[in-house]
């Protein structure tokens, strides 16, 4: 057992068919109530860390542990165990024809008794804790709306919400800003700061937008083909390390 809220050890993971490993992590250490952002070119493995953290990689090698509980590469995780991990997709995953409040309250499903949640019958807890999420991240005016008729920065509070509803101690998020404008990008980056620091969540943003996120992170994490290349703080991260993250992919970053 670790105190960590990520610990990872020896990891290595490769998907069925690639030659090359998309992880190989020697270690790495969360610990709780750290804000960390992932970034590393286009398949440096970022999604495959989160996806592994969220209990949805099977066959990784060496050791991994979540919120103090390791994980079993050949099993999923324990239903009790799910829902402290919340995941934002990149994509939403939203149900597009049902309202903003059904969306926030599916979050709630781990958290709901199994046979209740099944009729579509969640207990007042859950009808609070999806009233709170949808009040801290500023859509309560829009629970009644089809989620299919807001904008993407709307849509991506609602999955924020979502996450919140759950109430998670760890939040994971995979490029939640990869289609927002700049000043709704810092919104939402500001909101999952604000909502983690709030709960005593830890959090793990994956983004393309270093120079953006950096305000809202203690910390930065860099893969380059399921390496870790750069660990430090946000001022550790000078234009050349930065240059030197992306430079192999022939990626230019964004200028500061
Ligand atoms: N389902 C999959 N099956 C096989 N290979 C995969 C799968 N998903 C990802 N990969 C490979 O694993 C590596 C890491 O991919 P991953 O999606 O984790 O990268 P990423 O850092 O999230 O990239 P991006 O910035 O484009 O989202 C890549 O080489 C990719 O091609
Ligand atoms: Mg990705």
């Amino acid at each position: 057992m670790s105190g960590s809220a990520v610990a990872l050890d020896n990891l290595s993971f490769r998907y069925k068919g690639e030659d090359r490993g998309s992880l190989a992590i020697a270690q790495l250490r969360i610990e709780a109530g750290e804000k960390v952002a992932l970034i590393g070119a286009s398949g440096a493995g970022k999604s495959t860390l989160l996806r592994l953290l969220d209990g949805r990689l099977r066959g990784f090698r060496g050791q991994a542990s979540v919120l103090g509980r390791a994980l079993d590469p050949a099993r999923s995780l324990p239903r009790a165990w799910r829902c402290d991990t919340g995941f934002v997709f990149q994509e939403f995953a939203l149900v597009e024809q049902e309202s903003v409040r059904q969306n926030v309250l599916n979050g709630r499903l781990g958290r709901a008794q199994p046979w209740g949640s099944l009729l579509g019958r969640f207990g007042q807890d859950d009808h609070d804790a999806v009233e709170r999420a949808m009040g801290d991240v500023g859509i309560a005016e829009l629970a009644g709306k089809r989620v299919d008729r807001l904008s993407g920065g709307q849509r991506q509070r609602v999955a924020i919400a979502r996450c919140l509803a759950q109430d998670p101690a760890l939040l994971l998020a995979d490029e939640p800003i990869s289609n927002l404008d700049p000043v709704t990008a810092q919104a939402i980056l500001a909101l999952l700061h604000d909502c983690a620091a709030r709960r005593g969540a830890t959090l793990l943003v994956s983004s393309h937008q270093p120079r953006l996120i950096a305000p809202y992170v203690d910390r930065f994490i860099a893969l380059d083909r399921g390496r870790v290349v750069f660990d430090g703080p946000p001022e550790a991260l000078r234009d050349d390390t930065l240059a030197g993250i992306y430079e192999e992919a022939g990626l230019v970053p964004e200028p500061a």
